[in-house]
């Protein structure tokens, strides 16, 4: 027996699948910079992930304004509630085809490993990318910044370490999202705004 939920409105699927977008964007565009291979053209590579980094950054904002006053941050509130149930589900039950411990619903949307993974995405990989993607930015500016003894091989670490956690990040997501009670429930409610729930 089903049912289904509401879970993701309109803003957020669109917040959702503009940022998606964008980051595999940044992650083509970026890697191209980084000299990984060539696909635009070093020059053109620059001057589109800059162009993309402020269209990325005016949607975090207003992302971070949309949860901030619809009071859907809690959703990324941690907990401990079945956290160890759903790492002994993704570990040993999905292969034996055990249910699904969390049941979603529109006041919890995601279980407490998502939870963990989001909050960490916001809290580490999205600051850690963009602090030193504006100081690569503001290279020219550093003397007047005071940043002159800043050594720049630094920030290209930071960044390029952020876009490799970033790629993690979707490599995990785009598994875990075909996890759910069906193969693409999980997906079709990022379309939808529905998910059907076992
Ligand atoms: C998901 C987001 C992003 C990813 C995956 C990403 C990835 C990358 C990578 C891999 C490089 C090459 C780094 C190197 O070899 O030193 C790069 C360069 C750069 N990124 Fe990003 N980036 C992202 C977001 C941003 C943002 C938000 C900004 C600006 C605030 C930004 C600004 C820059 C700049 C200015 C460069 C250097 C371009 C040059 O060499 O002139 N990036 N990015």
């Amino acid at each position: 027996m089903t049912r289904r939920v509401y879970l993701f409105k309109g803003f957020e699927r669109f917040w959702h699948w503009a940022q998606a977008a964008l980051i595999v964007f940044m992650l083509v565009s970026g890697f191209e910079v980084h000299g990984s291979y060539r696909l635009l053209g070093f020059a053109r590579a620059v001057q589109l992930h800059t162009l993309a980094a402020w269209v990325l950054i005016g949607l975090w904002v207003f992302a971070i304004f949309w949860h901030l006053t619809t009071g859907e941050w809690r959703q990324y509130v941690p907990t401990t509630d079945k956290i160890v149930a759903m790492v002994r589900f993704y570990a040993v039950g999905i292969f034996k085809g055990d249910p699904h411990p969390f049941k979603p619903t529109s006041l919890h949307k995601h279980n407490p490993l998502q939870r963990l993974a989001y909050l960490l995405a916001l809290v580490v990989i999205g600051p850690l990318i963009w602090i030193s993607g504006a100081l690569y930015l503001f290279y020219g500016d550093w003397g007047a910044l005071g940043l002159a003894n800043l050594p720049l091989a630094w920030v290209a670490w930071a960044h390029t370490a952020g876009a490799f956690l970033m790629l993690s990040f979707l490599i995990a997501h785009l598994y875990l999202i075909t996890t759910g009670h069906s193969l693409t429930s999980q997906l079709r409610s990022m379309i939808t705004g529905w998910e059907e729930v076992a």
